[in-house]
C-alpha cells in the first residue's frame, strides 16, 4: 500500500485552517467521546494505516483525462486553488479525520465498477454504471468557490453535469419534495466506517439532502472530475455532488444512491450536532457558527505556509443572484 511520504507540499492541517477552528470542531467530537485530543487522533491515523497493511507495491489511484467543454457562465476570474492543494487538503471522514488522511488512505479505493441509482418517488428509476458517468451527459468544466464550514475556501475547476439533468431522467413525481443522497457504505475499503475513532464518530453511510427546488437549480452539479481529469478518490471519486452556495459538508462524495422523498431526509452533520449544522447550511456571513465567526474565510490560493489571505465571506458564497429566490420565506438572520 502506497502511503505518500510528507513532502514540502504536504502542509499540516493547522497551516491552512485556523487553528482555533479545527480544534473547535475536534472539540465537539471530543466532547462526544470520539476524539481524544492530539495523541488519540495520531493513534487513529496510525490505526487507519495499519488497517490497510503496508504493501508498498500497490499503485496509487490513476486519474484519466476527461473530454469536456468549458462553461462561460459558471466561471470566475478568481485565482484557482492549486491542484495539489485541492487533492491533499480534504474532508472525507470515511478515510480518516485529518486533512491529509484521505489522500494518504484512499489510493486503493475501487471506483470501477460503480453503480448509482436514482429511485424513490420517480416515474422511471434510473441506474448508471461507471462508464455512463462519463458518457450519459455532456461534461462541462465549471469553476466554483467551495466554502467549508470550518472557514477555509478554495476555487476549483470541477467537471460534471447538472444534477437536474440526472433527476429529469428519472422523472420525479409531484409528491417528491426532497432529494436524499447516500455515499457508498463499504467498511472493507473505508477504514472510517470500521472505527468510530478513525471515522470521527459519524454514523455511516454519510448522507445528505436538498429540497427538490435546490436540486433542480442549475448551479447544483454532479461532478466526475477536476482539473481536466477524473476525480481522485480523496475528492469523492467517481461521482460527487457540488452545491457551491452551501457549506462544503453538503457536497457529498462517492454517491451511490439518490432518492426522491416526501419529507426532509436525515443529514450526517445535522444528525451529529443539529445546533451547529443545519439542513439548509447556506453560506451566510451574518450567522456565526456557535463556536466561530463565519464573516471571513481563509482562501487557499497559494498553498504556501504564509497563506493567510483572509477575505470576507459573501452571502450564499457569492451565488445570491442565482439562488436567493429559493429562500424568500426564510429569515436569513437565523440559523437553518
Ligand atoms: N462526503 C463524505 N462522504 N464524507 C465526508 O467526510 N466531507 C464534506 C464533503 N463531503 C465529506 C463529504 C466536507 S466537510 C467538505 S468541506 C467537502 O466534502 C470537502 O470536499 P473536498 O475534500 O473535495 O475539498
Amino acid at each position: 500500500m502506497l502511503i505518500r511520504s510528507k513532502s514540502s507540499n504536504d502542509l499540516t492541517e493547522n497551516h491552512v485552517t485556523d487553528e482555533s477552528v479545527y480544534k473547535d470542531r475536534r472539540q465537539l467530537l471530543k466532547k462526544m467521546g470520539f476524539v481524544g485530543a492530539g495523541a488519540l487522533l495520531a493513534q487513529s491515523q496510525s490505526q487507519a494505516f495499519s488497517l490497510f497493511g503496508d504493501d508498498d507495491d500497490e499503485k496509487a489511484f490513476e486519474q484519466r483525462a476527461l473530454k469536456h467543454t468549458k462553461s462561460t457562465i459558471y466561471t470566475t476570474d478568481e485565482k484557482l486553488t492549486p491542484e495539489f492543494k485541492v487533492t491533499s487538503h480534504n474532508n472525507f471522514y470515511e478515510f480518516g479525520t485529518g486533512k491529509s488522511d484521505p489522500s494518504s488512505n484512499a489510493q486503493q479505493f475501487k471506483v470501477d465498477p460503480w453503480t448509482i441509482k436514482i429511485e424513490g418517488l420517480v416515474e422511471q428509476p434510473v441506474e448508471l454504471g461507471y462508464d455512463d458517468l462519463f458518457s450519459a451527459f455532456d461534461l462541462e468544466e465549471r469553476i466554483y468557490r467551495l466554502r467549508c464550514v470550518e472557514a477555509w475556501s478554495m476555487v476549483i475547476p470541477w467537471i460534471g453535469f447538472p444534477l437536474s439533468k440526472l433527476l429529469e431522467k428519472a422523472k420525479p413525481l409531484s409528491s417528491a419534495k426532497y432529494v436524499a443522497f447516500d455515499t457508498l457504505y463499504d467498511p472493507k475499503q473505508m477504514p472510517g466506517q470500521r472505527s468510530r475513532f478513525v471515522g470521527g464518530g459519524v454514523q455511516y453511510p454519510y448522507v445528505e439532502g436538498l429540497t427538490v427546488e435546490e436540486a433542480m437549480n442549475p448551479l447544483a452539479l454532479m461532478s466526475v472530475g477536476l482539473y481536466g481529469k477524473t476525480l481522485p478518490p480523496q475528492n469523492g471519486a467517481p461521482i460527487r455532488l457540488v452545491v457551491p452556495w452551501k457549506y462544503g459538508f453538503k457536497s457529498i462524495k462517492s454517491v451511490v444512491r439518490i432518492r426522491l422523498v416526501s419529507s426532509e431526509p436525515p443529514t450526517t452533520w445535522k444528525r451529529l450536532a443539529s445546533n451547529e449544522y443545519g439542513f439548509y447550511a447556506n453560506v451566510n456571513p451574518a450567522v456565526s457558527h456557535p463556536r466561530w465567526s463565519q464573516a471571513r474565510e481563509r482562501r487557499i490560493t497559494t498553498g504556501g505556509l504564509l497563506d493567510r489571505n483572509r477575505i470576507p465571506t459573501l452571502p450564499f458564497n457569492g451565488y445570491a443572484d442565482q439562488v436567493a429566490h429559493l429562500y424568500r420565506s426564510l429569515d436569513l438572520r437565523k440559523f437553518y
